[in-house]
Order: structure tokens, then sequence, then C-alpha cells
């Protein structure tokens, strides 16, 4: 099979393509990928180049996704602007990729007859103070990212319902693991810890994630992609849940810090407070998470300590400027 990955160059997407060559010898990828600030060449550098190519190119752009999806057997749609906090600062871009933009792709998917499978996110049902999301639970998205991927998912649904289209949705929960980009919580913190700079807590951070490595994402990815049925959709919740402060409080005892690097912050306008994924479907299906957090977090620390090369550029470049704006404060 031909694949055509969607937002490629960034991080599940590009973890998803190494995934996905290693696990089917035969297959080929084309990634379609508009290298914003979050994808990045350097994501895929080290593979074959015999069995993979990248496309720079929006999934707006109808004629550059017709192109693209009519050389491949199937979709896997990755691509979307992610970050809560820059949605809260400027939602247009979001709006503009995870619902324009998905609507363009899936047209696409739709009228070359291949599947689209759409990644989501657990973030689409709002928070819960109580009790874990199904995939029946109400979508009540709380920022304009998770409104912008809520209107991504509705337009999947009705295009498999109105049109018959074999399209599909994941919806994951927090991912963690190498190439992540720094504004995110955990590489946030051990690039600070590794530093010696604050590690930046909103709120009183007792704020719920149901944290998911980022490889059994991947599997979870492909079991859907080839066993999933069209127009279902299949929650990836990860199996543990912790609140931030616990995260953070891990990180510090991993990079070898103390507490007094902990800097509560303002909290984030629209806060959601807890999250919680049920993955009983997607197991029905065979997949289970292989790493519980005690691992994934061990493994993720010693990847960035060992991949300067990675992270380096993105600490002096647009990232510095960002992060000051938002934190009032200078990196190391
Ligand atoms: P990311 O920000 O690291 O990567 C997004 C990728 O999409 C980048 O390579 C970027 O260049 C590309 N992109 C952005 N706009 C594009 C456009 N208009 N056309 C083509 N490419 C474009 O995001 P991520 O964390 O890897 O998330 C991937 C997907 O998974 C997203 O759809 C996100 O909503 C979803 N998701 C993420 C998480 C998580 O914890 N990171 C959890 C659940 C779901
Ligand atoms: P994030 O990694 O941005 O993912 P999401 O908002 O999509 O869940 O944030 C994870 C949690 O960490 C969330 O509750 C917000 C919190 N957080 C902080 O406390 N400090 C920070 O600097 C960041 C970026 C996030």
């Amino acid at each position: 099979m031909r694949l055509l990955v969607a937002g490629g160059a960034g991080f599940i997407g590009s973890n998803y393509v190494r995934h996905r060559l290693a696990e089917h010898p035969d297959d080929g990828v084309v990634v379609l990928d508009k290298l914003t600030y979050a994808g990045r060449r350097e994501n895929l550098a080290d593979l074959d180049e015999s069995r993979f190519e990248l496309i720079e190119a929006d999934i707006a752009d109808r004629d550059a996704a017709r192109a693209a999806v009519e050389s491949c057997d199937a979709v896997v749609n990755f691509a979307a602007e992610s970050h809560v906090d820059r949605s809260i600062e400027a939602p247009g871009e979001f709006i503009t990729t995870d619902v324009y933009g998905t609507y363009v792709l899936l047209e696409a998917a739709r009228d070359a007859g291949v599947r689209h499978l759409q990644i989501s996110t657990d973030e689409v049902y709002g928070d819960l103070e109580m009790g874990t999301a199904s995939e029946e639970s109400s979508l009540n998205p709380s920022s304009p990212y998770s409104a912008s991927k809520a209107g991504g998912d509705l337009l999947v649904s009705a295009f498999a319902r109105t049109y018959g289209a074999e399209a599909l949705i994941v919806r994951a929960s927090n991912n963690y693991g190498p190439r992540q980009h720094p504004e995110k919580l955990i590489p946030l913190c051990i690039l600070n810890a590794l530093a010696g700079d604050p590690l930046p807590v909103y709120g009183d951070g007792m704020q719920v994630r149901n944290w998911l490595y980022v490889e059994d994402c991947c599997a979870a990815i492909d079991t859907v992609l080839e066993r999933g049925e069209p127009g279902e959709v299949y929650n990836v919740g990860g199996p543990d849940e912790l609140p931030n402060l616990e995260v953070v409080r891990r990180i510090l005892a991993l990079t070898d810090r103390d507490e007094s690097l902990i800097s509560y912050v303002k909290d984030r306008p629209g806060h959601d407070r807890r999250y919680s994924l049920s993955a009983a479907r997607l197991e029905s299906l065979g997949w289970n998470a292989a790493v519980r957090f005690d691992e994934g977090i061990e493994r993720t620390v010693t990847w960035y300590r060992e991949n300067g090369w990675w992270w380096e550029p993105i600490r002096s470049g647009e990232y510095r400027e960002y992060y000051e704006r938002r934190y009032g404060k200078a990196l190391k």
C-alpha cells in the first residue's frame, strides 16, 4: 500500500511514518506537510528515501491535496494546528487548517474512493469532572483548538453518513515521547529542567491528563486504519491519568533537579480541568497500551538528553520569541 500521511513532519505524524515503514516492509509513504513551525524535515531525516517522499504543501490547497491523494491508496490526516495556548492567542489558522483543510482533504479522498482516517483528540469531549468519555459522549469543546478539531470531526462523520465515504476517526489522549515540540508541557519541562530554567505550572497544577506514549498511539492508528469500520470513532485513552504537578515532579526527579524550579504561573483561560478516555472499543480490535508512564517518561527524558541536535535550533528560533511573549521570561 502507498499511504498518504498528511502532517507527517510533526510529532505524532513522524513517529507514525517510522512505525508504518518498520511494521509494513512492502509499503511506501507519501508525507504531505506545510512545514509550519511544528513540522520539520529533521523529523524524517533518517528514513529510507526509496520508500518515502515528502511533498511540501497545504492540505487546504485543493490541487495539491488532490494530486497527492490520487497517487495513494489511503489517507491518514494528522495535519493541524495543535497547541491550545496558540489557539487562544490567534484562532484563525486553526479554523483554516483543522476545519477547512480537513474538508479539502476529505473531499479529495471521497472523490478518489480511498479511506480517510482523521486523527483527533479527547479534547473535543471537553473536560469531565468524573467518569470517562466514550465514543458516544457528546462533544463539548472549550478552546478554539478543540472547537476546530470538533468541526473537522463533524465533517468526517457527515461525509461517511451522507456520501458513504470511507472516513473514520481516532481520538487520542495526550501523547508524549520523542520529537514533541517544546511548546507542550512534557518537552517544555524536560528542556527547562535540563537547562535550569523554571518549570511553568498553570494555576494549581491539579489539572489531570490521560498520558499515552506516542508509539502506543501509532500502533492504535495502524489498527484502526486496517480494521476500523467506516463512519466509526475509536478512542485511544492512555494507561495513566496524572495531575500536571505529578508529571512535573517525575521530570524533576529524572533530571536531578528539585522542586525550587517549579514556578506557578497565571492559569490558561478556559483551562480544561480533567480529560479521561476509554479505549474499550479499540481494545476489542486487539490493541492495548504497552508503555506505562513510568517507563515512557524515562525513555522520553533520555531521548531529549541525547538529541540536543534536534531541539537546540528550536530553543534558539521562533520558539524563543514565543516563550518570552507567553511566559514574560527569557530562556537561558
Ligand atoms: P504537531 O503540531 O506536532 O504537528 C502538526 C503537523 O501538521 C506539522 O508537521 C505541521 O507542519 C503540519 N501542518 C499544519 N498545518 C498544515 C496544513 N495546513 N497543511 C499541511 N500540513 C500542516 O501536532 P501533533 O502533536 O503531532 O498532533 C498531530 C495530530 O494529532 C493533530 O491533528 C492533533 O490534533 C492530534 N492529536 C494530538 C495529540 C497530542 O497529544 N499531541 C493528542 C490527540 C490528538
Ligand atoms: P499541553 O501540553 O499544552 O496539552 P493540552 O493543553 O493539549 O492538554 O498541556 C498539558 C497540561 O499542562 C495542560 O493542563 C496545561 C498544562 N501546562 C502547564 O501547566 N504549563 C505549561 O507551560 C504548559 C504548556 C501546559
